[in-house]
């Protein structure tokens, strides 16, 4: 479904991104791991249309969108729940929803997704007319990643999911990740919290300093005492 190959990202002089490969197969949950600044948001980011790789190029099915407009991409399939949420605090948790779905024109499907979402978020269903910005983080997550489905993704970019959340809260998200998983969405997740992450992925890559350092099948990685020593510690 995707496959990077070789992709160098840059800000300014920083080298973010280098020589990055991977592959996403249809179907799975594949998992990217790495400490605070290894460059996991960078790559969800050039993934998602927001930046552009130096070198390299990303084959989305047979199609090369490495610097395509976001638009595009997210009208090819792929939408990414950013980092920290950001739902819009002054809108309607159902406004909300709504414009995860403006490129779209498909009424009914539309109307379709919006109950897949309800369903899937209950809370969301009793709050739809109430303030984004007065939800908790946890429902904030949930927005945000509903908001996301709103686009009626085949590839879900998901960025740290778990960040700031108590664990029952991150439980909850992390089923909603498998079952949206088993109803044919793939999905990429970028993680800090390893544990978590490797549990309901099936492959996984480790990111270091913007580098590809290890990879395997989820198992191999939470067996491996080089990710244990780095990414399990205490758990
Ligand atoms: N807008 C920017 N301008 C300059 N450097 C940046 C910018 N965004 C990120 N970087 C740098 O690029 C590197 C990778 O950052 P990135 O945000 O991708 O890491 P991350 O793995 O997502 O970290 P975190 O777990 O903290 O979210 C870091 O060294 C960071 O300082
Ligand atoms: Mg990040």
């Amino acid at each position: 479904m995707l496959k990077v190959n070789n992709i160098d990202v840059f800000y300014g002089n920083i080298h973010a991104l280098k020589d990055i490969s991977l592959e996403v197969i249809e179907g799975e949950i594949v998992t990217l791991i790495g400490a605070n600044g290894a460059g996991k948001s960078t790559l969800l980011k050039t993934l998602s249309g927001l930046l552009k790789p130096k070198h390299g190029n990303i084959l989305y099915f047979t199609q090369q969108i490495a610097g395509k407009p976001a638009q595009t991409i997210v009208k090819s399939g792929i939408s990414h729940v950013p980092e920290g949420r950001r739902v819009f605090s002054n809108m309607s948790v159902e406004e909300n929803l709504e414009l995860g779905a403006y490129l779209r024109n498909d009424r009914d499907g539309i109307k379709k997704d919006m109950d897949y979402v309800y369903e899937l978020f209950p809370i969301l269903d009793e709050r739809r007319k109430q303030l984004s910005g007065t939800l908790s983080g946890g429902e904030q997550q949930m927005l945000a990643m509903g908001r996301a489905l709103m686009a009626k993704p085949k590839l879900l970019l998901m960025d740290e999911p778990s960040m700031g959340l108590a664990p029952l809260v991150v439980k909850k998200i992390f089923e909603i990740i498998k079952a949206v998983n088993s109803q044919g969405t793939t999905v990429l997740l970028v993680e800090q919290n390893a544990n978590m992450a490797l549990s309901i992925a099936d492959r996984a890559y480790v990111l270091e300093t913007g580098k590809i350092v290890l990879s395997g099948t989820a198992k191999e990685l939470q067996e491996s005492e080089q990710v244990k020593a780095a990414y399990l510690g205490g758990l």
